[in-house]
């Protein structure tokens, strides 16, 4: 008896120290990358004094739209055009600096991952960055964070419209009226609605979980089993990643290979056409308050619906 509880202690000891060790290496990470930017605004500002503020998790927290987002413990110079040079994390936010579209959308409001998805409470690069296990959401950057405008500018998938800033967004939506999607998909944000093949409509809205457990990611080549990476390569050849089974030695089990067409699409085709598809939302899963919907100054002459 003696043995067992000393053996259970001894293990939550173990267990114990495993732990503060992970919590110690996983502060020090966001600790380094905040006194290295102190260092470097004391620089700036020409203040001493500045290298030694408190260092500290900060958070943008905004009720409206529950999130509490952490991304700035980090990238602590988002905001701050005297960073445009600096290296990750450091660096000011693209498009922001002398009023740039990106500037009209408070950071002290929108934070961080209301476009750019991903996990907003942890402070650590590995679970923030790339893909991560068992995220619902997954960090979009580069093109793909054009895919969260549409959260709240709907008219960006109306046609005849033409936003610069979302320029692969505007090249998918031109190639899925081009190549005509909305023959055999029911797409909402373009009015149609065939019954001969899966809705689309609400594509960008769904979790990874609800995604991966109805897809088949067995002929998928890259490693990362995430929604995009199947709607990415599922462009550029449709019929291998959805093969049927033409060959299935009961009759009955036989299936044919997709019909949607193989239009020998580029990686810049295929990409632009993924952002389009997770662009496409679903209002009642994002539940975006209302004053966030936008009373737009430069794209004057839109009509705002919802
Ligand atoms: C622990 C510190 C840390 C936190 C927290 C953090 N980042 Fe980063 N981030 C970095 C570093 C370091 C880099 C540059 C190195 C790299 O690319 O991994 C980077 C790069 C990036 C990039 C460009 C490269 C890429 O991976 O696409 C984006 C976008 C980005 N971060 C967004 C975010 C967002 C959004 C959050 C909050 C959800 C966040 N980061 C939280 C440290 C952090
Ligand atoms: C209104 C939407 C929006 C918000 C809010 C937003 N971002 Fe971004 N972010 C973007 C877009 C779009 C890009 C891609 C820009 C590009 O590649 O030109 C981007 C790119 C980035 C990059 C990569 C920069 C690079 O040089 O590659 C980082 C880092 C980043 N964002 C961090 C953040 C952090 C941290 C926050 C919160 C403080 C934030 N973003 C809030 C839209 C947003
Ligand atoms: C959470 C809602 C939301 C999201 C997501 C969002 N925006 Fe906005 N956006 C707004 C609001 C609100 C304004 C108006 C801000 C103001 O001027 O008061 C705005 C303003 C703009 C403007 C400036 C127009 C002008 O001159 O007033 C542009 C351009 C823009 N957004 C582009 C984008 C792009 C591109 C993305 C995706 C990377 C994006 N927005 C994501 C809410 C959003
Ligand atoms: C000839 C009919 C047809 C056309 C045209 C077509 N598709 Fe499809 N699509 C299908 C069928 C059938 C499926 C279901 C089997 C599969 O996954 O390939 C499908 C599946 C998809 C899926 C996966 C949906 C899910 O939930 O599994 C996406 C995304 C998609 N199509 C996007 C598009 C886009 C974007 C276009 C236009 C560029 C397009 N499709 C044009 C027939 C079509």
């Amino acid at each position: 008896m003696l043995k067992h509880i000393v053996f259970a202690i001894s293990g939550f000891l173990i267990v114990l120290q495993l732990g503060l060790f992970v919590y110690r290496e996983e502060t020090a990470e966001w600790k380094g990358y905040q006194e290295t930017y102190y260092k470097k605004l004391a620089e700036v500002v020409g203040d001493p004094k500045i290298a030694n503020s408190a260092i500290q998790v900060t958070q943008i927290w905004d009720k409206k739209l529950n999130r509490a987002d952490r991304c700035t413990t980090c990238h602590a110079g988002i905001a701050n055009p005297a960073f445009e040079n600096e290296p990750q994390p450091f660096t000011t936010h693209p498009n922001f600096k002398d009023e740039g579209y990106i500037s009209k959308h408070s950071f002290e409001k929108f934070g961080c991952t209301i476009c750019h998805e991903g996990n907003g409470q942890a402070v650590t690069v590995d679970a923030t960055h790339g893909v991560v296990k068992h995220l619902d959401r997954q960090l979009l950057s580069g093109e793909y964070v054009q895919a969260a405008c549409t959260k709240c500018h709907y008219e960006l998938l109306a046609r005849g419209v033409y936003w610069p800033e979302a320029d692969v967004l505007m090249k998918g939506k031109k190639l899925a009226l081009d190549l005509g999607c909305g023959a055999c998909h029911a797409i909402r944000q373009f009015g149609t609605n065939p019954p001969l093949a899966p809705e689309l409509s609400n594509m960008g809205s769904k979790t990874e979980l609800a995604f991966t457990l109805v897809h088949d990611f067995s002929q998928i080549e890259s490693e990362d089993h995430i929604t995009r990476v199947w709607e990415f390569e599922h462009f550029k050849d449709p019929q291998k990643i959805v093969p049927g089974n033409p060959d299935a030695p009961n009759p009955k089990d036989r299936t044919s290979p997709t019909s949607m067409p193989n239009w020998d699409l580029t990686e810049e085709e295929a990409k632009a056409l993924t952002v389009f598809v997770l662009s496409l939302r679903d209002p009642g899963v994002e539940e975006i308050p209302d004053t966030f919907f936008p009373e737009i100054a430069s794209h004057d002459g839109f009509l705002q619906y919802r």
